[in-house]
């Protein structure tokens, strides 16, 4: 059982007044730590029962207070989302000793920032996002390659659009914990608390 001695203390005088600057903050630090993808965030969600499901997702960013990551629009996740659209997210950055938990109502991200995002991505993503039907049941692996193989086909050498069924959502929080391992289990934790238009700090005890 390994020890949490890496970070000096934590206190509410050393971290930035609103979450997000306090998030990209330690982002930063697990990304210079050399962390392989400092971005990767488990995602719960929860269906109509509120029974839950978790899988990793990549982070991609803060736009207009939230914290966006991108998906297929038919897939599990996005079907609890429709009828459920509240998440929560945790990374955990083991490099750093520190988690941040984020929990909070989800929305669709803007079309034109989704169409801005597939631009940048790798054609061969670009292409699996138009072949793929995520979380669908499939007959075999050969199945999914002669449909990426047709889906070739289609776009040549031409650009690959944003699909109709891709994008992005946007987790906006209501609270973001940040927590930073101590020696002894007695480690340090500082939530943000939505607060009117500001936040509220607050420490929880470990
Ligand atoms: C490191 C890592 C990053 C991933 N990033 C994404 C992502 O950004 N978007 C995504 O839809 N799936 C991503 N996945 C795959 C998901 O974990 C999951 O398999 C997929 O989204 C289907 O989840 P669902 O069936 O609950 O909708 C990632 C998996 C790993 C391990």
């Amino acid at each position: 059982m390994s020890q949490y001695t890496k970070n000096p203390p934590l206190n509410a005088e050393d971290v930035a007044a609103d979450p997000f600057a306090q998030f990209l903050c330690w982002l930063e630090d697990a990304r210079a730590a050399g962390m392989i993808e400092p971005g990767a965030m488990a995602l719960a969600t929860a269906d109509k029962d509120a029974v839950p499901s978790l899988r990793i997702v990549l982070f991609k960013g803060i736009h207009d207070g939230q914290f966006t990551f991108y998906t297929d629009y038919r897939g599990r996740k996005a079907q609890e989302l429709a009828v459920n659209p509240a998440a929560a997210a945790t990374f955990w950055w083991d490099r750093l000793e520190r988690q941040v938990r984020i929990e909070g109502g989800v929305t669709k991200v803007s079309r034109e920032l989704s169409a801005t995002y597939f631009a940048t991505r790798y054609r061969g993503s670009q292409l699996a996002a138009h072949t793929s039907r995520q979380s669908s049941v499939v007959s075999d692996r050969a199945e999914l390659e002669a449909r990426l193989a047709e889906t070739e086909a289609r776009f040549g050498d031409g650009p690959v659009p944003l699909p109709e069924h891709w994008g992005g959502y946007g987790l906006t929080p209501r609270s973001v914990e940040f927590w930073q391992g101590r020696g002894g289990r007695f480690h340090d934790r500082l939530r943000y608390c939505r607060d009117g238009a500001g936040w509220r700090l607050e420490r929880l005890e470990p």
